[in-house]
């Protein structure tokens, strides 16, 4: 995990991730027709050589992914002036280079033996040390093997499947109110607290605005200036101060677009069957924290894959997770949502907290008051000003 300076920048850009759903793997294929033609790395920055002609967010992914597989913070590569000014992250230092070296080698191992699919990757030898192991643990072979981490678990022909994706979307609407209420929800204006590495986990206070199908932005208000991450039910961005992202505006392709979407599309819960295609069960059985629940997961318009989780009891959504390709590999992003509290006068449900956690940072957000069918400017969804 990582220290404080990694989330800031993450916690910008991808805080549309943050906002609720998940997306996954995929390829990262053509952009979608409306999309703009994203930032590259080198464009953005000083002195890339190994990373180049990947989008800023996509990059700053990579970074993440080094810090997850090394448990290195961004300043243990990086000099230590970088956690005051975003410049210095260009200095050279010894770990820097050795990096650099290292991906030049993982891209030798793929292309050599797995046909240029990133089967080795960062991780595959780290596994969050910064010196791989060469020597077996008896220690660790004699062990009780650790409890599966729940984002990892996928469908097994073995699996005996009692209830089709289906059934379990239906007893997830079903839990929230029903179909009927649900779809008398169609624009609503939240208000609520976020805190996170990149608020230095203070609690500050944060804006939502939603209206169906597909429009949502949100807006932390970090004490160096708004954080903005905007759907406008095509097109995504992200904005954030100068002190927290080193591009203060963003747009977002790929993956990170369909996680855009994807977000907003789960602002109204009750079009959960329409968003995802493909559903898939069969994953075996699995408890978080104690508590059985049913995984499914389905694709987006754009291929990527979300693993949807729902408490066996209570029917909720309680977790999803979602992938995005890296220039090094594949990294999680995982959303816990708790707390379903009433929409006033509505008789339906919607998740007042959610958590949202990925390669270097985690975030929650916590609503404390929710207006639903208001009527909200379009320009709140379009592309924001960075403050
Ligand atoms: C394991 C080492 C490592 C870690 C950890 C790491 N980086 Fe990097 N970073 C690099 C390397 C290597 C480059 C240069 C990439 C290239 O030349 O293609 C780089 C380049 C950058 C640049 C571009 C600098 C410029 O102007 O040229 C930024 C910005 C950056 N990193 C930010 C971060 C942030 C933020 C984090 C924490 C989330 C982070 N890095 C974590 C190794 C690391
Ligand atoms: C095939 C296995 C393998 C892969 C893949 C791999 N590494 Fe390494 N890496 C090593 C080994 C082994 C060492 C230790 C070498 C040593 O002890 O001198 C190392 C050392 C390093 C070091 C230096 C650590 C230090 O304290 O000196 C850095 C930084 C590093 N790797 C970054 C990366 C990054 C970033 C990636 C992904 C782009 C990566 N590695 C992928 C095996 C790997």
């Amino acid at each position: 995990m990582s220290g404080r300076r990694s989330g800031l920048w993450l916690a910008g850009l991808l805080t549309l991730s943050l906002l609720g759903a998940t997306v996954a793997r995929g390829q990262a294929g053509p952009a979608a027709p409306a999309a703009q033609k994203p930032l590259l790395s080198e464009q953005a920055f000083k002195d890339v050589r190994e990373l180049r002609g990947i989008p800023v967010k996509e990059f700053m992914e990579t970074m993440g992914f080094f810090s997850a597989s090394l448990a290195l913070n961004c300043s243990d590569c990086h000099s230590e002036a970088s956690g005051a000014s975003w410049a210095r992250y260009a200095d050279e230092t010894p770990l820097k280079q050795k990096s650099r070296a290292m991906i030049r080698m993982m891209n030798a191992i793929n292309k050599t033996n797995f046909g240029g699919a990133p089967f080795v990757t960062c991780f595959t030898c780290h596994r969050g040390s910064q010196r791989p192991k060469a020597i077996p643990s008896l220690a660790l072979q004699y062990s009780v093997p650790p409890d599966e981490d729940p984002d990892e678990i996928a469908p097994h022909p073995a699996v005996r499947v009692t209830m089709t994706a289906d059934q379990i979307l239906d007893r997830y609407i079903q839990a929230i109110g029903g179909a009927a209420a649900a779809a008398r929800l169609t624009s609503y204006t939240a208000k609520g607290t976020y805190e996170g590495f990149d608020s230095d986990f203070e609690q500050v206070p944060v804006e939502i605005y939603a209206r169906a199908p597909d429009m949502r932005a949100t807006v932390i208000k970090m004490r160096g200036g708004d954080v903005i991450t905007t759907h406008d039910g095509r097109e995504a961005w992200a904005a954030g101060p100068q002190d927290l992202t080193p591009v203060t505006l963003i747009s977002l392709v790929g993956e990170s677009l369909d996680g855009a979407r994807l977000d907003a599309q789960l602002s109204f819960p009750g079009q959960i069957k329409q968003i995802l295609t493909d559903w898939r069960t069969g994953f075996p059985p699995l408890t978080i924290d104690d508590r059985a629940v049913d995984v499914i997961d389905g694709r987006t318009a754009r291929g990527s894959r979300v693993k949807l989780y729902f408490d066996k009891a209570t029917g909720f959504l309680v977790r999803s997770v979602r992938y995005s390709r890296t220039a090094v590999g594949t990294v999680p992003i995982t959303v816990v949502y708790s707390n379903y509290s009433d929409v006033p006068g509505l008789g339906m449900k919607l998740p007042f907290t959610f958590q949202v956690t990925w390669t270097n940072g985690r975030g929650t957000y916590t609503l404390t008051s929710l207006q639903p069918n208001v009527a909200i400017d379009a320009a709140r969804f379009g592309r924001p000003t960075p403050p």
